[in-house]
C-alpha cells in the first residue's frame, strides 16, 4: 500500500512541467477622477512592462535594442499605429459608459474604464486570447472571437456595442489578432531581457514538533520566475496546506514559498522524505532529504552519556581508595 502511494507520486511528478506558461496582456484605462492621464496603454509579458504610452505625456516607448530582426521591428510599427486607435476607442468607451450609467443614477466622481486584452501560452504549447472591457470594476464589454461579436455584459454597454459594430473590418482585425497574430507578438516580447532572466531558489527544510506528529517545512526562496513546483515525497505524509501553496513576492524581485506535511510520530527517523523542486532555472531538479530523528535518539545519547558519567564516577572511586590506601602505608 505504502509502496504504491510513492509510486503513484513519482509518477505524477513526470507530468509536472515548469515550463512557463507567458501571458501577453495589453491593459488600458480611461478615467476621471483618479489622477491618472486620461488615457493609458501598458502592454506586458508576466510580470514585465514592455510597452507604455499615456495621453499626458503622449510619448511612446521606442523600438527597444534587444528587437533586432525585421518583424519585431514592424511589430513595433503596429503597436505604435494602434495606440493611437486605442486611444480613441477607449475614450468613447469610457464617455459612452458613464452617459449610459448617468441616467440610471449609478455615476460617481471617480469613474474607470479599463481594457485587457491578453494572449496566454500554456506550457502544453496551446494558447488563448481575448478581449474584454470593465467598467468601475465590473465586466462592461468583450469581444467573442469566434462569432466576431461585441458581448455587452451590462443594458448599460449595448449603445457601445451597436457603435463599434458599425465597423465590422476593425472587429475583424481584432478578432484575427487575438485568434492567432497574438502569438508572433508574444514569441517577440519573449526575448526581452528581463523577461530571460532566472534565478535559482534556496532550498532549506526546518521541522517543527507537535503532540505525536512533526511538521516539516521545505522553503524555498530566491527564484525568478514567479512558475514552480514544491513536492514532497515519502510514505504517510498528511499535506499541510491544502489546495494551492502561495508564493510570495520578495522585496528584490525574487519570490519564496514553502510547503509543509505532517509526518506521524512512530514514521520519524524510519523513512526518509524529500523535497524535490523542480523551477526553470535548474536543468533537473534540487531535492533535500530529511530523515528526521526517532526518539529513541534521544534516549540513545542519554543512555551515553549516563555511562560516560558513571565511568568517571567508578574512576573517582577507584582513584580516592588507592590515595587513601596510599595514606595508610
Ligand atoms: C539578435 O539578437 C540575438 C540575441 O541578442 C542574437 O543572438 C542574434 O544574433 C541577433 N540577430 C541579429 C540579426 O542581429
Ligand atoms: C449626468 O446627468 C446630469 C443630468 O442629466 C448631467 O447634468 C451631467 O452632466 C451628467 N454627467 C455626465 C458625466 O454625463
Ligand atoms: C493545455 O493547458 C491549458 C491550461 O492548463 C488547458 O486549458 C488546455 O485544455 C490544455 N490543452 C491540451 C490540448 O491539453
Ligand atoms: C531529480 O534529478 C535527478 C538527477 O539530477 C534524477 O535522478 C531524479 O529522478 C529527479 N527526481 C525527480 C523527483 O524528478
Amino acid at each position: 500500500m505504502k509502496i504504491s502511494c510513492v509510486l503513484l507520486l513519482l509518477i505524477n511528478l513526470q507530468h509536472v512541467r515548469t515550463d512557463l506558461q507567458y501571458d501577453s496582456c495589453s491593459y488600458w484605462t480611461s478615467s476621471k477622477g483618479y489622477g491618472l492621464p486620461e488615457f493609458t496603454e501598458r502592454r506586458v509579458l508576466n510580470d514585465v512592462t514592455v510597452y507604455y504610452y499615456d495621453s499626458r505625456t503622449r510619448s511612446k516607448t521606442p523600438c527597444p535594442d534587444w528587437i533586432n530582426t525585421t518583424a519585431g521591428k514592424d511589430e513595433w510599427g503596429i503597436i505604435h499605429h494602434w495606440s493611437d486607435y486605442n486611444k480613441d476607442f477607449f475614450t468613447l468607451g469610457f464617455q459612452s459608459a458613464s452617459k449610459q450609467f448617468n441616467q440610471t443614477g449609478s455615476l460617481s466622481d471617480q469613474n474607470i474604464y479599463q481594457g485587457s486584452g491578453c494572449c496566454s501560452l500554456y506550457p502544453n504549447g496551446t494558447y488563448r486570447g481575448f478581449l474584454t472591457s470593465a467598467f468601475n470594476g465590473k465586466d462592461f464589454l468583450s469581444l467573442d472571437i469566434s462569432s466576431r461579436m461585441f458581448v455587452a455584459a451590462v443594458p448599460q454597454a449595448v449603445v457601445y456595442k451597436n457603435l463599434k459594430e458599425r465597423d465590422p473590418a476593425t472587429i475583424n482585425v481584432l478578432a484575427a489578432f487575438y485568434k492567432t497574430r497574438c502569438l508572433d507578438r508574444l514569441n517577440i516580447f519573449k526575448q526581452a531581457p528581463e523577461v530571460l532572466i532566472r534565478k535559482a531558489p534556496e532550498v532549506r527544510i526546518f521541522e517543527q514538533q507537535k503532540a505525536d506528529s512533526i511538521t516539516v517545512t521545505c522553503h524555498v526562496t530566491g527564484f525568478y520566475p514567479r512558475v514552480i513546483q514544491v513536492v514532497w515525497l515519502g510514505p504517510d505524509l498528511q499535506p499541510v496546506d491544502e489546495g494551492v501553496t502561495d508564493v510570495l513576492p520578495n522585496e528584490d524581485g525574487t519570490y519564496q514559498t514553502r510547503k509543509s506535511v505532517i509526518v506521524p510520530e512512530e514514521d520519524v527517523g524510519e523513512h526518509t522524505y524529500s523535497c524535490v523542486v523542480l523551477h526553470s532555472s535548474v536543468p533537473d531538479n534540487i531535492t533535500r532529504v530529511w530523515g528526521g530523528e526517532k526518539a529513541g535518539g534521544m534516549a540513545v545519547w542519554i543512555s551515553l552519556v549516563c555511562i560516560c558519567l558513571l565511568a568517571a564516577g567508578i574512576g573517582l572511586v577507584v582513584w580516592w581508595r588507592c590515595r587513601t590506601r596510599d595514606a595508610v602505608i
